[in-house]
């Protein structure tokens, strides 16, 4: 075997996975190992698995098979090729994997990634290896840090995790059971990589979790910080201009957090609240620990807070026992909050959790119907929020070239992805954009007069209003 070797991974669902992929990535580039963007020349492949929804473990089965056969070739070539399956999928069937398709070598829980390197080196030797047990230990004291080079490569925009896990329980959903127990890192060694991070040229960093906004992380003296304190603390590192994080439980909404939007010009105005359904009936049955007046409740606290804040939601369909005039709540709550952006599921049974075996499951066309209507609406409510910038001015993170020639793609506070002729050169900072029109999932502008650029950030444009 040569001695460079060659990593291939594929990230499914979450951005918990996307950085979960990187820090693999990064961990075994320490063992030689650099990434390569297709399976067809790596010693490596990883397929980093998502298990939330629908027929996660099917579409990994027929991967698999792919997968397969590049190994068979690389055989007849005389290389060697391992393949790992880690994440959810490979948490909740553990064995079972390497059972039904024994040319996986590695199968490896999103707790024990930092395990990794040594899995790799038994499965080098012909070992089948399976480890899904929560080990004790936090993984992230034993993952690779982000190298400057590895960053500079994958641009403007970072995931950091800062808490993971979940012990919340809704009755539709495997995260408690395959991402375990809601655990935080110590503040000062997400400062570190944040820190890390800004020295490689990332200008825009997300905090990640499950449940983010329950963070509860050690902090200086001994104290622990919320997110609300954990954003102070980050908003003292230079280089870095924007800071986000998702995801959100509207149980932990903190009022610090809230008052962070209107106190920390770097929190961008951008909350992802999943509600999941308008139906006070439904939020019970899903063991969401609210309704939805308390829901509203915190939309107009934050949009007091930050008047063009971005609200965005996940919304499930169909849930088991849902009647028409439960899903009309939900139609009724999403007309009064005004959505800049939102995702909607059918429900899907997920093995092992409590509303998998409920009796009243909601017929598939039913489900079709509602969702199409849901998502009909939230469209609408997309376009209205993106017209209402047109002939604004945003600022926009210029992250990399877009499609057309001369034209580089970025990033609004608000999510959107903006269109601008720019040169090159611009990628990284942060522009001065006048919208001028919009596609179906874009928006596209101009980039303002120098003189225009040199002044003084103006107040924010509120769309909507309130
Ligand atoms: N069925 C459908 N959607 C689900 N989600 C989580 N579990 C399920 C399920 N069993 C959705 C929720 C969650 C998002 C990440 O995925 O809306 O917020
Ligand atoms: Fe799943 Fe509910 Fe935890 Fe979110 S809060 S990860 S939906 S159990």
């Amino acid at each position: 075997m040569s001695k460079s070797r060659r990593l291939y991974v594929k990230s499914y669902g979450c951005q918990m996975n996307a950085y979960d992929s990187t820090r693999m990535a990064d961990t075994m580039a320490r063992e030689g190992y650099s990434e390569t963007a297709t399976p067809d020349d790596a010693d490596l492949i990883i397929l980093n698995t998502c298990h939330i929804r629908e027929k996660a473990a099917e579409k990994v089965y027929s991967e698999l098979g792919r997968v397969r056969a590049l190994k068979q070739q690389a055989a007849a070539e005389g290389r060697k090729v391992l393949v790992a399956v880690a994440g959810c999928v490979a948490q909740a069937e553990g064995e079972e994997i390497i059972r039904r398709a024994p040319t996986v070598d590695i199968v490896v829980g999103p707790q024990s990634l930092h395990r990794l390197p040594a899995l790799a080196a038994r499965a080098l030797n012909g070992e089948a290896v399976v480890e899904t047990e929560f080990p004790p230990e936090e993984k992230f004291a034993h993952l690779a840090p982000p190298t400057v080079a590895a960053t500079r490569k994958r641009g403007a925009s970072a995931f950091v995790t800062v808490q993971e896990g979940c012990d919340k329980f809704c009755t539709f959903c495997v995260v408690p059971y395959t991402r375990g127990m809601e655990v935080s890192r110590p503040v000062e060694r997400i400062a570190e990589e944040v820190a890390r991070l800004a020295d490689a040229g990332v200008r825009d960093v997300t905090l990640i979790g499950q449940n983010v906004n329950a963070y509860h992380g050690l902090g200086r003296n001994g104290r622990s910080y919320s997110l609300a304190d954990l954003f102070a603390r980050i908003s003292e590192i230079d280089g870095i201009a924007r800071l986000r994080y998702m995801t959100s439980h509207p149980r932990d909404m903190g009022d610090d957090l809230i008052a962070a939007h209107r106190d920390l010009d770097k929190l961008m105005p951008y909350l992802h609240l999943p509600v999941q359904s308008g139906s006070d009936r439904v939020l019970a049955a899903m063991n969401r620990g609210h309704g939805r007046e308390e829901y509203f409740g915190i939309i107009e606290r934050m949009r007091i807070a930050r008047p063009d804040a971005a609200i965005t939601s996940d919304f499930i369909v169909g849930f088991p026992g849902e009647t028409d005039e439960d899903f009309e709540a939900t139609m009724n709550l999403v007309e009064r909050v005004r959505f800049a952006m939102a995702f909607s599921f059918k429900y899907s049974p997920r093995p092992g959790t409590p509303a998998a075996g409920l009796a009243d499951q909601v017929p598939e066309p039913v489900k079709t119907e509602r969702l199409a209507r849901l998502q009909a609406m939230i469209d609408r409510q997309m376009q209205a929020f993106n017209e209402s910038y047109v002939s604004h001015r945003v600022d926009v993170l210029l992250e990399k070239p877009g499609r057309r020639e001369g034209q580089l793609s970025g990033k609004s506070p608000y999510m959107q992805q903006v269109l601008v002729q720019a040169p090159a050169h611009m990628i990284g900072s942060i522009a001065k954009v006048r919208v001028t029109g919009l596609g179906t999932h874009t928006l596209f502008g101009e980039l303002t007069a120098a003189a225009e650029q040199r002044a003084p950030s103006p107040a924010m444009h509120a769309p909507g209003g309130a």
